[in-house]
């Protein structure tokens, strides 16, 4: 049977207005919060700025209906709320340790106006033990504290909700875990329902693990690199083993985004606290550093033709600067890292991103509005992000194009052949 819930929703960026909006369609009335009040007014307007494919919509429809509504501050979102989700920011703080700041803001700011009997639910990804240090700060018997961490993924962020591998839900009363799992009862996933710690602990290792996997991945390339194998076959060969699976095989530039970094150093602090020496997980950390190193050494070699060649007033054409594709999400994009080091090694840089408007200046990188133009006068091309629309690029009227037929495909999407008979020579990784 189905059953209407009144839900705030705390954040309204890629977790918390998919949830808002999501949960909208699923029939809830969702009010959702935000400290940014030009976001809350175009949002209220239905203008959604972050590119998620069937977002708009989802919010256009939610704001006909009157299911869904835009409020700024969390304090105007919960007074009539059964259910509360925190989706606010949890950075990377002081030494790598999770910055809580705003979880505990938007607790204090609530805390004498959530109604008896409401259930807040952390969706924001925070350490071990923040449910229970929520709890203490709250001093609220009457309210529970849930973890529900959220695994959408950016750029399908919407399908993910809709759609999810599995629904996580922990808390010490079972029966607030039961109420927040029957808000997902609709999307017929797996539900894991557990304690707390075991929930929190969920995200961090699930995060952690598609980090190593990156990391290793990557460093398996390199072996190929050396011993003259194709990493292309290998992860083919490995990804068909049902243990293993083909997803987060792609060697790259190393991994980013606004997630992994944060997730993989909280990780350790946290280990670290516990008097645990995580040593598989600093590997993961310290490979993902030396990555980006190996990729600017790469440029070097292809574009100067030595090891360690100077790239001092040579100017290199970026072929994507975001995290990944299909999302605009530039924080903590491992293209822009490599970029900045290129840039420190001397390199002048112009870029082309399908996601980003030209006349950006990016610090170390300027912007601009097609490929062709990224190309112009340039001493080498670099692949940084995975957008497929790279592979059927006028691979031939780009060799017109540069100064010098280089490539550097760091994320193996172009087909080496096609690159070459256009004139460039071609440099990916974990190939001869
Ligand atoms: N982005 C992802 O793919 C993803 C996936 C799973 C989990 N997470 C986790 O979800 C959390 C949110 O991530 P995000 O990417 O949606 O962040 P975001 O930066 O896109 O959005 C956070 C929003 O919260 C608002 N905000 C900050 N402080 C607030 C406050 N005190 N009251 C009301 N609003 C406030 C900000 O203005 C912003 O709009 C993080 O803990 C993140 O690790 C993110």
């Amino acid at each position: 049977m189905m059953f209407v819930r009144r839900i705030a929703v705390v954040g309204t960026g890629y977790v918390g207005l998919t949830t808002g909006a999501c949960l909208a369609s699923l029939g809830h009335s969702v009010v959702c919060a935000d400290v940014d009040a030009e976001k809350v007014e175009r949002l209220s307007r239905g203008e959604v700025d972050i590119l998620e494919p069937g977002l708009a919509e989802l919010v256009a429809e939610g704001l006909a209906s009157g299911r869904l509504s835009f409020v700024l501050g969390a304090s105007a979102a919960v007074t009539e709320a059964e259910v509360v989700f925190l989706c606010v920011p949890t950075p990377m703080g002081v030494g790598g340790i999770a910055d809580l700041q705003a979880v505990e803001s938007v607790v204090d700011e609530t805390r004498e106006l959530l109604p008896s009997g409401c259930v807040i639910v952390n969706k924001s990804t925070v350490p071990v033990g923040t449910a229970v240090r929520t709890a203490e700060l709250l001093r609220r018997d009457d309210v529970a504290v849930v973890s529900n961490p959220e695994f959408l993924r950016e750029g399908t962020a919407v399908h993910d909700f809709l759609n999810p591998d599995r629904i996580v839900v922990g808390c010490d009363q079972q029966d607030a875990a039961e109420r927040v799992a029957a808000l997902y009862a609709r999307l017929g996933a797996p539900t894991v329902l557990t304690d707390a710690a075991s929930a929190e602990m969920v995200k961090y290792a699930a995060n952690c693990f598609l980090a190593m996997k990156l990391s290793y991945v990557n460093a398996v390339a390199e072996l190929c690199e050396r011993l003259g194998a194709n990493i292309t076959d290998v992860t083919e060969g490995m990804g068909y083993d049902k243990r293993i699976g083909q997803a987060f095989l792609n060697p790259g530039p190393g991994w980013g985004g606004s997630c992994l970094p944060k997730d993989t150093h909280a990780m350790l602090q946290v280990a670290d606290a516990a008097d645990f020496e995580f040593r598989l997980l600093r590997a993961t950390i310290d490979t993902n550093e030396r990555q980006r190193q190996r990729m600017v050494e790469k440029v070097r070699l292809a574009v100067t033709g030595k090891r360690g060649g100077s790239l001092s007033h040579v100017r290199l054409g970026l072929l994507g600067l975001t995290f990944k594709a299909g999302t605009d999400d530039l924080r903590d994009s491992p293209a822009l890292a490599v970029a900045a080091m290129l840039k420190q090694a001397g390199a002048d840089l112009v870029a082309y991103d399908p996601a980003l408007p030209g006349g950006r200046d990016l610090g170390s990188v300027s912007v601009v509005d097609d490929p062709y133009q990224a190309a112009k006068d340039v001493d080498g091309l670099v692949v940084l992000t995975e957008w497929p629309d790279f592979r059927s690029l006028d691979w031939a009227r780009l060799a017109e194009t540069v100064r010098r037929p280089v490539v550097v495909d760091m994320r193996n999407i172009l087909d080496p052949d096609v690159i070459r008979r256009a004139g460039f020579t071609c440099t990916s990784l974990g190939r001869r």
